[in-house]
C-alpha cells in the first residue's frame, strides 16, 4: 500500500480505536430464526426484547403466506422506480388500504408507499421544506427526521423535548418572517417511549399556519382504535397534518407510508427525490403489508393490543423495583436508564448470559450519560418471558448495588 493509501486507512483505524475507547463500538447479532419472542441468535436460544415487532406479526403464518402469494403473483422484484415502470397493482392496492385505514385525520386522504421509513421522512421533509422554510423540531426526534431537515436546507429551531410553551414562543418570534413554517415530531419517541403532546401541536400548527409532520413509526398498529395510530387515538383532524407510518415495526413486514391530503401526496409524487430516484420495493412485500393491515384492524389485532397492554403494565412495575431509572412510558418501548456506557454494556452482557437479549442504547442515539437498556415488548411475549426478565434484573440490581 502506498503512503497516501495508508494515510486514508489510518484515519479510519484511529476513528475505530476512538469508538472502542469510548465504549461505543456497535456489533450486529445474527439471527438464525424468524423474528419473534423466542429466537435463535448467533446459534443460541434467546428471549428477544430487541425488536419493534410490537404485535408479534413478523412471523405470522398469514403474512408468510401473503408474501409467498405476492411473489407468485408479481415475481421477486419490481423492476423499476414507481414513476418508470415499477409501480404494481400491489403497491396501488396497498396505498388505497392505507389511506382508508389511517387517513381519517384529513378530508380525501391519500397515501404514498415508501421502501423504508427513513426514505419517507427524507422525502416529506425535503419536499415540504426548503431554503425559505423555518422548521421547528423536537430535541428528541428520530435521526431520519433530523437528516430530512438537513436535506431540505431549511433553517431549523430545536425546541426542548415536548415543551409546548417554548415552541409557542419560537413560533411567535418567527411570525415577522414571511417563511413557510413546519413543525416535526415523533409521536412515540423511539428511545423514551413517551408520546408527544399531539393535541397541543395541532393547535399550534393551526394558530401559526404551519405544517405538522408526525412520525408514527412506533404508534401505527399499536395506538388508537383498531391500531389506526396516534392521531386516531386522540381523534385529531387537521389539514395541517402530514402523517408518516412505518410498516416494518408493528405491521411486521417492511416499508413505510405518508398519508395526507390529495395535494400533499401529489406534490410528493412530483417532487420527492427519495421517492422518484429509487427502485420500488418488491410488490410481494406490498401484498404482504396489505394482509398485515387486515390483521391489525381485526379482532386478532385487538387481542394482541390487549395482551401487549398487560405486558406493558407488568413491565412498568418490574422496572420500578430495580435500582435504575425507568423512563415514564406507557408504550411498548420501556427504557431503563443506567447512565454510563460501560455499565450499560455490562448489564446487557449479564442479561445476554442468561438468555435475554436486551439492547444497550448509547450515544449518539441517546444523550451522553443516559445510556440505557431499551426493553421492547411484543404481543408474542408471554408472562413467563417477563418473569425471566424480572428475575434477572432483580438479581443484577442487587449484585451491582
Ligand atoms: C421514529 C422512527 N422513524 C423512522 C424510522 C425509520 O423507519 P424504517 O426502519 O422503516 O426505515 C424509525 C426506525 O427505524 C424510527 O424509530
Amino acid at each position: 500500500m502506498s503512503d497516501t493509501s495508508k494515510a486514508l486507512y489510518e484515519t479510519l483505524q484511529q476513528g475505530l480505536a476512538d469508538i472502542d475507547a469510548r465504549g461505543l463500538r456497535r456489533r450486529r447479532r445474527t439471527i438464525d430464526s424468524a423474528c419473534s419472542a423466542h429466537m435463535t441468535v448467533d446459534g443460541r436460544a434467546m428471549i428477544g426484547f430487541a425488536s419493534n415487532d410490537y404485535l408479534g406479526l413478523a412471523a405470522h403464518e398469514a403474512l408468510r403466506e401473503a408474501l409467498a402469494e405476492g411473489a407468485s403473483l408479481y415475481g421477486a422484484g419490481s423492476g423499476g422506480s414507481h414513476l418508470l415502470g415499477g409501480h404494481s397493482r400491489a403497491h396501488a392496492q396497498l396505498e388505497d388500504d392505507l389511506a382508508a385505514f389511517s387517513g381519517g385525520f384529513v378530508d380525501n386522504p391519500r397515501a404514498l408507499y415508501f421502501s423504508t421509513g427513513y426514505m419517507a421522512n427524507l422525502a416529506v421533509l425535503s419536499t415540504l421544506a426548503g431554503r425559505g422554510t423555518m422548521v421547528f423540531s423536537d430535541a428528541l426526534n428520530h435521526a431520519s427526521l433530523i437528516d430530512g431537515v438537513r436535506l431540505s436546507r431549511a433553517q431549523v429551531q430545536i425546541y426542548p423535548h415536548a415543551d409546548m410553551e417554548a415552541l409557542d414562543a419560537m413560533l411567535d418570534a418567527s411570525q415577522a418572517d414571511a417563511t413557510t413554517k413546519l413543525i416535526v415530531t415523533d409521536t412515540v419517541f423511539s428511545m423514551d417511549g413517551d408520546i408527544a403532546p399531539l393535541q397541543s401541536l395541532v393547535e399550534l400548527a393551526e394558530k401559526y399556519g404551519a405544517w405538522l409532520v408526525v412520525d408514527d413509526a412506533h404508534g401505527f398498529g399499536v395506538l388508537g382504535p383498531q391500531g389506526r395510530g396516534a392521531l386516531a387515538q386522540f381523534a385529531l383532524r387537521s389539514p395541517h397534518l402530514v402523517y408518516v407510518g412505518t410498516l416494518g415495526k408493528a405491521a411486521g413486514v417492511s416499508g413505510a407510508f405518508v398519508a395526507a391530503s390529495e395535494t400533499v401526496i401529489e406534490w410528493l409524487i412530483q417532487r420527492a427525490r427519495p421517492y422518484i430516484f429509487t427502485t420500488a420495493s418488491p410488490p410481494a412485500v406490498a401484498h404482504a403489508v396489505s394482509a398485515s393491515i387486515g390483521l391489525i384492524g381485526s379482532e386478532d389485532g385487538d387481542a394482541r393490543r390487549k395482551h401487549l397492554a398487560s405486558l406493558i403494565e407488568t413491565t412498568r412495575g418490574m422496572l420500578k423495583r430495580t435500582r435504575w431509572l425507568p423512563v415514564e412510558s406507557k408504550t411498548a418501548v420501556q427504557p431503563l436508564v443506567i447512565g454510563g456506557n460501560d455499565e450499560t454494556l455490562a448489564l446487557a452482557a449479564a442479561l445476554d448470559k442468561r438468555g435475554l437479549w436486551v439492547p444497550a442504547i448509547r450515544p449518539p442515539t441517546v444523550p451522553a450519560g443516559t445510556s440505557r437498556l431499551r426493553i421492547s415488548l411484543s404481543a408474542a411475549h408471554g408472562d413467563d418471558d417477563l418473569a425471566r426478565l424480572d428475575e434477572a434484573l432483580g438479581t443484577l440490581s442487587k449484585e451491582t448495588t
